[in-house]
């Protein structure tokens, strides 16, 4: 440990509060908080301080168009060549799965990672196993093996990686999924200044899901992914429990259009739903988020009378290799998007102070912002009821109330579609491994019973 380099750091950042209590501090500690704040980048910190203390650029003008899109309507015609295609790709072993898994769940409350969660309607599988089951069926229709790559971040990597280890890596082969660990920053006060969160450690926050683009290139997992000839990442976030995972008609388009980034919208229940839009941002396709959105654009209709801007982003994208490569090659560029937050910390007596009121801002980069960086990028439409249901928060809109409700309702579907009778009020759940599309299910169909009542499960 170099005192001195360190003190010389934080002065010249104006940050050398974060040594307050230094002297109180064992040996053990204090190497803590030096390699702690030795991780920090306070170039890139002392410039977003900057900008927290501009004014907001939301007088910046920026002229929104709809954004190249396939509707349902549209996918009809080539769905099926497009699943083709995405199906060749897939047992050809160019593509892999990466989840998004670093995020801190604040709005969920729940203790853990939250793809811990139990969450299927009848066996209560975690939302990791959900996910992990739906690898394994596409794996298993397409005789190959799809490797999976999981983001973490340091509150949350020791307690995932024994989570899969406690349940046998879910059936994977332990050397198929690799787990890689986002980078953190800290949080600032509204004067620039860091918060200690403890007598030896600086608060910090994940850097936002954009964090991926730069953790899966710096872990060495990109790299993994090109040796095992890996082309398409299929990216999706941990808390959406109907995602069809790697589906092929997706990679179909994406493949098909010569894209680098691609994404699945869905149209927009009401002009003000809390969802980010995929449009033209001044001639290139990106995500507004709902709260950046202006009121015209909002309510804006197209020729045919509908929403203008109806296309929320899902978060599910297809990204290419060869493009997070690019973006990495000549440093991480995504922009940090300040978010104000109640940030709890450690006060100059030692005190700790969860505050009631905005406090400080935390710095964040978005995945779509990459979109931005397309030369090419195509998005498709996704039914919500096929394909969105997040677990985000603990009652009400988006709760386990309403996920299980979405799953139950999505495998009744397939039954009754199927011709299969449901007598009275049950949970309904169907393994990925028994049938992981409604075609697989109808393929199936002489194994199920003919009606079925209660809690029932297929495996
Ligand atoms: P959310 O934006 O819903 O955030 O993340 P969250 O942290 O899960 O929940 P809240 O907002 O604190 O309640 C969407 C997805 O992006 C991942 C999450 O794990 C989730 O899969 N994510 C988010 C990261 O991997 N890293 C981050 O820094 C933020």
């Amino acid at each position: 440990m170099d005192f001195t380099k360190l003190k010389e750091l934080l002065l010249k950042y104006k940050q050398e509060h974060l040594l307050r209590f230094w002297d109180e501090l064992n040996h053990n500690q204090q190497e803590k908080l030096y390699n702690q704040i030795m991780t920090i980048d306070f170039e890139l910190m002392d410039s977003l301080i900057r900008q927290t203390q501009q004014s907001s650029d939301s007088d910046i003008q920026v002229k929104l168009t709809e954004a190249e899109l396939i509707s349902l309507n549209e996918r009809e015609k080539s769905d099926k060549e497009m699943t083709q295609l995405g199906n060749s790709l897939i047992k050809k072993g160019k593509v892999a799965a990466f989840l998004v898994a670093g995020g801190q769940g604040s709005r969920l409350g729940f203790e853990g990672p939250k793809g811990v969660y139990p969450i299927t309607p009848v066996r209560k599988k975690s939302l990791f196993q959900l996910h992990a089951e739906k690898i394994r069926a596409i794996s298993n229709s397409n005789n190959v093996t799809i490797p999976w790559y999981i983001m973490t971040s340091i509150a949350n990597h020791a307690d995932t990686v024994a989570f899969f280890e406690e349940n046998n890596y879910f059936g994977f082969d332990k050397n198929d999924i690799m787990f890689f660990e986002q980078n953190m920053l800290p949080a600032v006060d509204k004067n620039g200044k860091m918060f200690l969160e403890d007598k030896d450690s600086v608060f910090m926050s994940p850097n936002g899901h954009g964090g991926s683009i730069k953790a899966i290139w710096d872990s060495g997992a990109l790299l993994d992914m090109k040796k095992r000839g890996i082309e398409y990442i299929f990216y999706f976030q941990v808390d959406n429990v109907l995602t069809y995972i790697c589906d092929p008609a997706f990679i179909g388009y994406h493949a098909k259009h010569d894209a680098q980034m691609s994404s699945k919208v869905l149209r927009k229940a009401f002009p003000e739903e809390k969802i980010g839009i995929i449009c033209n941002i001044n001639g290139k396709t990106g995500v507004v988020e709902y709260s950046d959105l202006p009121e015209e654009d909002m309510y804006a209709k197209n020729d045919e009378g509908e929403l203008k801007f109806w296309a929320g982003s899902i978060a599910i994208h297809v990204i290419n290799t060869d493009f997070i490569e690019k973006e990495n090659i000549t440093g991480f560029k995504l922009p940090y998007h300040i978010a104000e937050k109640n940030i709890p910390y450690l006060t100059e007596n030692g005190e700790i102070i969860k505050p009631a009121d905005k406090n400080g801002y935390k710095f964040e980069t978005f995945v779509f912002d990459a979109l931005q960086h397309c030369e090419r990028t195509i998005s498709i439409e996704v039914s919500r009821e096929l394909e969105f249901s997040a677990l985000k928060n603990k009652t009400g809109v988006d709760s386990e109330e309403t996920t299980i409700r979405d799953l139950n309702r999505f495998y009744s579907d397939w039954l009754k579609r199927a011709g299969i009778e449901i007598e009275g009020i049950g949970n309904v759940e169907i393994s990925p491994l028994f049938a992981n599309t409604e075609k697989e299910l109808i393929q199936k169909k002489h194994k199920i019973p003919e009606k079925i009542t209660g809690n029932f499960y297929l495996e």
